[in-house]
């Protein structure tokens, strides 16, 4: 399927070095989502809300919760849905752990793509907010080849290489789930909850 991307927040990001997600991982997000019939979904790390728009653009998402720790991605993030109209994403301002820890709401659909090191610790409250049936999907699994050992591992990199190894572990094994890497964009994880 081909979806439409807006260009505009794809330019800004390249134009200021901003991580957003490659339009192969959102195509795969969105196929997913519709196939599913997701309605309930939550994305960890914002950015500037390309991942947020496109799904809500794309999808049958009735509503995606959205978390982001830097203010001013979130400002960003907030003209750029006001600009386009988008209604149904709600961005919660604050370290995702937070939120993780205490919402009681029920999601479809998890995006996690925030910070790489924290994943294995953000695993079990995800697993918690997934309704049976849903569908967690994690980027960056292959961080670049250094997770892979395609490329060495740089110095800055070693924690968050050690925590993606750890989440793929976790979610590899897990009996209760099934997990299928999958090599779209920089490695993507897919875990459904039995
Ligand atoms: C790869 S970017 C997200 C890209 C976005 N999902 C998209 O589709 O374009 C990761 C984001 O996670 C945010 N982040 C990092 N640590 C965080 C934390 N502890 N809580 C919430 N957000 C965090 C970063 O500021 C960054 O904007």
């Amino acid at each position: 399927m081909t979806y439409n991307f807006n260009k505009e927040i794809y330019d800004y990001g390249h134009k200021f070095g901003v991580p957003i997600s490659l339009n192969d991982t959102l195509t795969f997000l969105c196929d997913t989502i519709n196939k599913h019939g997701c309605k309930q979904v939550l994305e960890i790390g914002t950015a500037i809300g390309y991942g947020s728009i496109s799904i809500s653009q794309n999808t049958c998402a009735e509503h995606i919760d959205t978390l982001e720790i830097d203010p001013e991605r979130i400002k960003v993030a907030k003209d750029f849905l006001t600009k386009n109209n988008v209604k149904n994403v709600t961005i919660f301002e604050g370290n995702a752990i937070n939120y993780l820890k205490t919402c009681t709401k029920k999601y479809d659909f998890v995006y996690m793509d925030g910070p790489k090191g924290q994943y294995p610790n953000y695993l079990p409250y995800i697993l918690n907010l997934l309704n049976p049936n849903g569908i967690l999907i994690a980027d960056n699994l292959n961080f670049h080849g250094m997770v892979t050992g395609k490329i060495p591992i740089t110095a800055g990199c070693r924690a968050m290489v050690k925590g993606l190894k750890k989440y793929i572990d976790l979610i590899t094994t897990d009996k209760n789930l099934s997990t299928q890497i999958l090599q779209i964009g920089d490695g993507l994880g897919v875990t459904i909850k039995k």
